[in-house]
């Protein structure tokens, strides 16, 4: 698989206490349509007009690495129709904005087991990616047919399969064998629409990851509801498993001195 830019050439957020890498569970969209008496494709069509000024304010924000979880390997049990929905619309959507994304310079990738995708679906997929691959002001990962476990597994089959000692696997060796190979893990996590799941996203790179849930469905979910994230993320202090050191504060007026109190 090809590999994303190297994290260094992605900006880092101007603020230490911003995330670097948000995953979102989209979820909610029927439960949207079904309020309006709309069919739940309809709530489809609004979860991706949501998606932009979402992408938008994290830009402004300086949070340049977006995960959007759009398609689980559990989700081909939907109704067939809602499924062949689903991939017409990723398909309609990534000929509608790949040119501006890369434009502005975002990255596409797609993360997930593409083989079961349609043959034109993985086309499109492999030319965005193709297009954007040398892209580097912002990453923009879409899980389709994706699964923590599955990647997990395929991981391991890679690894296997190369020749790799697997009595030997450690952290990072398993990490680079990821679909998301090369990125940090995400910071935050959210999910819309009030479940308390994490439904099988980004299962090992979440290790660390700060939760958010809100009850807004996903359609509802704009630039209001991203800074209000951010912000519950800001106020959260990260330990990963550590005692805190006492911070050494850097005198406010000593300028934007990047990181300097971040605990990676
Ligand atoms: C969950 O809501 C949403 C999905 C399974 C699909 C999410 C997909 C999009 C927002 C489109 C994204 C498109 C691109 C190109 C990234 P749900 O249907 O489970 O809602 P419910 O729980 O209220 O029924």
């Amino acid at each position: 698989m090809q590999r994303p830019p190297d994290p260094a050439a992605i900006p880092l957020p101007a603020r230490a206490d911003l995330p670097r890498h948000v995953g979102i569970i989209m979820d909610g969209n029927g439960r949207w349509a079904r309020q309006r008496h709309l069919p739940r494709v309809a709530g489809h069509r609004a979860g991706v007009r949501a998606i932009r000024p979402v992408m938008e304010a994290c830009h402004q924000a300086d949070v340049h690495i977006l995960t959007l979880y759009a398609f689980s390997t559990e989700n081909w049990q939907r109704p067939r129709g809602e499924v062949m929905a689903l991939m017409r619309l990723f398909g309609e959507t990534i000929d509608r904005e790949v040119g501006e994304l890369h434009e502005n310079g975002v990255q596409i990738r797609v993360l997930g087991d593409r083989a079961r995708l349609s043959e034109s679906l993985q086309e499109k997929v492999a030319q965005a990616e193709a297009l954007t691959a040398g892209d580097t002001s912002a990453i923009l990962n879409v899980a389709i047919n994706y699964g923590g476990r599955r990647e997990i597994v395929d991981a391991i089959r890679e690894l296997a399969g190369s020749g790799e000692d697997l009595t030997a696997l450690d952290e990072p060796t398993i990490s680079d064998a990821l679909y998301t190979r090369g990125l940090p893990d995400p910071d935050l996590i959210v999910r819309t629409a009030g479940e308390l799941r994490i439904s099988n996203f980004l299962l090992w790179q979440a290790a660390y990851a700060e939760l958010y849930v809100t009850d807004t469905l996903w359609p509802d979910f704009g630039e209001t509801a991203i800074h209000d994230a951010l912000a519950d993320f800001s106020s959260r202090e990260r330990k990963f498993g550590a005692i805190p050191a006492p911070i050494e504060r850097v005198p406010a007026h000593a300028g934007n001195v990047q990181h300097a109190d971040r605990a990676e």
